[in-house]
């Protein structure tokens, strides 16, 4: 049912005006009971890359791409963080976003990516694509509308992770080392 979707990886800093209304305008639709910033199109910080799914020139579905270092109880490790993964509500349930959630572990595993991370409160369609719920207490940057409010340090419930290599998701504490995006 996504034969016609096809699926672009773009550099934030390449998109055009129209490409960037269509994202903001696909955020607004998608989160409207969210307090998602109706103006911009990202929700704390702008990511350096996105997946955008279109059909016939029409977007689909978006989601933000963090490829970052972390630092772990057994050492620093390398993630691909997914970021307001969404899909326009009339085209859902034909598996837009599990393409999108498979193209992103194949930029994962391409590019030699230990982990995939991402934050969500239903966890059904990542437990589907074999992310699981990790309870690591978690340090990051704690941002709102672009001030720095200091370190956060706590579990966050949402947190979700798939290996992408041998080595194990580690167990302690994990510094993000930035946003929790
Ligand atoms: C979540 C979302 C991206 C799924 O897009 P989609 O293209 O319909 O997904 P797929 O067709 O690949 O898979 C559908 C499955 O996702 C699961 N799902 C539905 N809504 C979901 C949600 N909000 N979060 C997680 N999983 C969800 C269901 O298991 C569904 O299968 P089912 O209808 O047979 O139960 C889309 O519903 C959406 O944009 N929701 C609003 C924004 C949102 O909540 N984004 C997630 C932020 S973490």
């Amino acid at each position: 049912m996504t034969a016609h979707v096809a699926l672009t990886l773009v550099d934030e800093l390449g998109l055009d005006r129209g490409q960037a209304e269509d994202i903001r305008r696909l955020l607004a639709a998608c989160f409207p009971d969210w307090d998602y910033p109706r103006h911009r199109r990202y929700f704390k910080q702008l990511p350096a890359r996105r997946l955008l799914a279109r059909e016939d020139g029409r977007l689909l579905g978006q989601l933000g791409l963090e490829h970052r270092a972390i630092g772990t109880a057994t050492g620093p490790a390398t993630i691909l963080g997914t970021i307001d993964l969404c899909v326009a509500p009339d085209a859902r349930g034909r598996g837009v976003a599990s393409r999108l959630l498979d193209r992103v572990e194949q930029l994962g595993s391409a590019g030699g990516v230990e982990f995939l991370v991402l934050f969500a409160t239903d966890r059904r369609l990542y437990e589907r694509h074999g992310y699981r719920h990790a309870d690591n207490p978690l340090r990051w940057l704690r941002i709102d509308e672009h001030a720095s409010l200091g370190i956060g340090e706590e579990a966050v419930d949402e947190l979700m992770v798939k290996p992408l290599t041998a080595r194990a998701w580690p167990e302690g504490q994990v510094d993000l080392l930035g946003y929790l995006f």
